[in-house]
């Protein structure tokens, strides 16, 4: 068959970035690690708090700390730091100054009090964020920026929604002759949609985005940062804005950059809404998963009724995404009590970071969490949740811990992407298995007293695996593991791995949409070699991630470089194989990479 050879030009729209293998850590900046004393009291001296009582005020972290603190990062495992907000502030305080990044005055400027002490702070300009850029790159790691595209900045002694771009004032809530903003009441029911999408929260100057100014400005803003070398983005309030805008800002932004991940925070997001799921889905966005970090708060932070059996209902509905494994999941952030706030057992914290850290989603590790950081004032409520980290310990035990659980992510495809099945589930004890090809994790924790239970078909390959937490051995014999000891609040991981698949092009085929009945499964066939060219006992298969979703990784080497069609295809057991009803889809090969194919399933 001849295929047709394409220019390397074209292949630029077809990469994308891989983020499950990641590990992130959050860093509220400020509260992080002063790196540079000189640039602390910023243009308004008055907003910092060098004695750091005022928790409202700065207290002194800036990126010169975070490049100092990257040995530690790496160490740690962290693979991607998230950053709160670097764009310029409003200079001016009442309760709280924008120590927090929330309140922005330029989108294309950086808060001086990040930067060298007479830097310029234009985008424009080379600053110490390019520094920490250059750093990152060298040590493989990457750079989540956290962005808001709602609004600017609340009333502070007067004024108002003020917005530059890159130093000229642009827009003015109390003078806005090109109507960049939305002049409607604060926000009273949550559940009334417009509101939510056109009314005021918390008194913060809403963005009119029908505006397409406001949007050329947005976007042009945030691609001077991706230039810079930011390679993800945490986008800040996606619920208060239409989905069609979220459509346009990817859009744009993904042919600016093709690999760009993102996610965003829809508030309080959960399965069971029905609409964060749909939101994902529409928008093609990940999300923060709140509903996980609920689940695992209750569960065991709080000890409430139902245990472990609330956390597994919340994976019971991974189906309703259509990439549950790209979730951003967490126990605790910048907007409520740290986990120890609600209760400052060190055992449970750990439960928590190493069930986020093996389960689906992509774990977020809140700045100071590996230091057992809290500040239980107020039950710990913001602004507690964002003391001032003090201790850089390599020795605490979840150090340790997130250390070897962020190798593994990286090692055994099936925790980074791989389904989720549960093998044992009750209030205190939870098990569950983590699998993708031959890779294997399997995860047992008790959050209760000592027990022993039996674990039947835990479907890891017989023979002897030694736990990554404990360093205990055991022995997997006819697919049974026997007498199985637990620990008050202990935690075992075993892990097996099969070999990486490679070659020239790697496409990471995702289809959603298909229903199958147990014993079915799901091929790729095509014309070209490597899915058999249309033969469809040769066709690809793909691995079940869950009701909705099918995976698998497909090399490509001797068709690397060249278009090619395809179709995906039902085998059943029982009856003729089931071929998706249409012509066929068709792609360009990049030449060497990987690609992620997002399909649904057409009937
Ligand atoms: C969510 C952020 O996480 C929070 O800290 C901030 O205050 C609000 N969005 C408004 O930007």
């Amino acid at each position: 068959m001849q295929l047709i050879e394409v220019p390397e030009s074209e292949l630029f729209f077809i990469r994308s970035i891989e983020f499950r293998e990641e590990t992130i850590y959050f860093i509220v900046i400020d509260r992080f690690a002063d790196g540079d004393p000189n640039n602390d009291e910023g243009p308004n001296p008055a907003l910092y708090d060098p004695t750091r009582q005022h928790w409202g005020k700065y207290w002194g972290g800036d990126l010169q700390g975070v490049i100092d603190k990257l040995d530690y990062l790496q160490g740690l495992g962290v693979t991607a730091i998230w950053l709160s907000p670097l764009f310029e502030q409003v200079e001016d305080m009442e309760q709280s100054a924008a120590m927090h990044g929330y309140w922005t005055k330029d989108f294309k400027r950086i808060n001086r009090r990040f930067i060298a002490k007479g830097e310029a702070n234009s985008l424009n300009e080379e600053t110490v964020f390019d520094t920490l850029i250059a750093a990152l790159k060298k040590r493989g790691m990457k750079l989540i920026l956290d962005i808001v595209c709602n609004h600017s900045s609340p009333d502070i002694n007067g004024q108002k929604g003020k917005l530059y771009d890159d130093g000229v004032l642009i827009a003015d809530f109390y003078n806005d002759t090109r109507n960049w903003y939305y002049h409607n009441p604060a926000i009273t029911d949550w559940n009334d949609e417009y509101q939510l999408l056109y009314y005021e929260m918390m008194g913060l100057a809403t963005f009119n985005e029908k505006n397409c100014e406001y949007r050329q400005y947005i976007k042009e803003a945030i691609k001077q940062w991706l230039d810079k070398g930011v390679d993800a983005l945490r986008i800040d309030t996606v619920k208060h804005m239409p989905v069609w805008f979220w459509q346009e800002f990817l859009t744009d932004l993904k042919t600016h950059k093709p690999e760009l991940f993102s996610f965003g925070e829809w508030g309080f997001s959960n399965p069971h809404d029905g609409k964060s799921p749909k939101f994902a889905n529409d928008t093609g966005m990940a999300i923060v998963d709140f509903g996980l970090c609920s689940a695992i708060r209750e569960a065991i932070a709080l000890n409430q009724p139902g245990g472990f059996y609330r956390v597994q209902a919340i994976f019971d509905c991974d189906h309703y995404y259509n990439s549950a494994t790209e979730l951003v999941t967490f126990v605790d952030n910048h907007d409520m009590p740290r986990f120890l706030s609600l209760n400052g057992n060190w055992d449970k914290l750990e439960l928590a970071i190493v069930l986020i850290m093996t389960s689906r989603g992509i774990p977020c590790i809140y700045y100071g969490t590996e230091q057992y950081l809290h500040n239980d004032t107020n039950g710990g409520n913001d602004p507690y949740n964002r003391p001032m980290m003090e201790y850089w310990d390599t020795n605490t035990d979840l150090y340790q811990m997130v250390g070897k659980l962020s190798q593994l992510r990286q090692n055994n495809s099936a925790v980074s992407r791989g389904s989720h099945q549960p093998k044992y589930v009750s209030e205190n004890i939870y098990a569950y298995l983590r699998r993708y090809r031959e890779n294997r994790c399997l995860v047992v924790m008790n959050k209760g007293y000592a027990t022993t239970i039996n674990l039947e078909n835990p479907e890891l390959p017989d023979g002897n695996y030694t736990c990554l937490i404990t360093g205990r051995t055991f022995t997997v014999q006819n697919n049974y593991l026997g007498g199985l000891y637990l620990g008050e609040n202990e935690c075992l991981v075993l892990s097996c791995t099969g070999k990486p698949l490679e070659g020239k092009m790697l496409v990471r085929a995702q289809l959603n949409g298909v229903q199958t009945k147990p014993g079915e499964t799901i091929v790729v066939t095509g014309d070209c070699p490597e899915l058999g060219n249309w033969d469809i006992d040769k066709a690809y298969g793909l691995e079940y991630i869950n009701q909705n979703t099918w995976f698998g990784e497909i090399p490509f080497n001797e068709s690397a470089g060249k278009a090619i069609a395809y179709k995906y295809a039902v085998i059943s057991p029982w009856a003729e194989p089931r071929r998706e009803n249409i012509q066929s889809r068709r792609w360009i090969l990049a030449h060497q990479g990987v690609v992620k194919w997002r399909d649904r399933y057409q009937y």
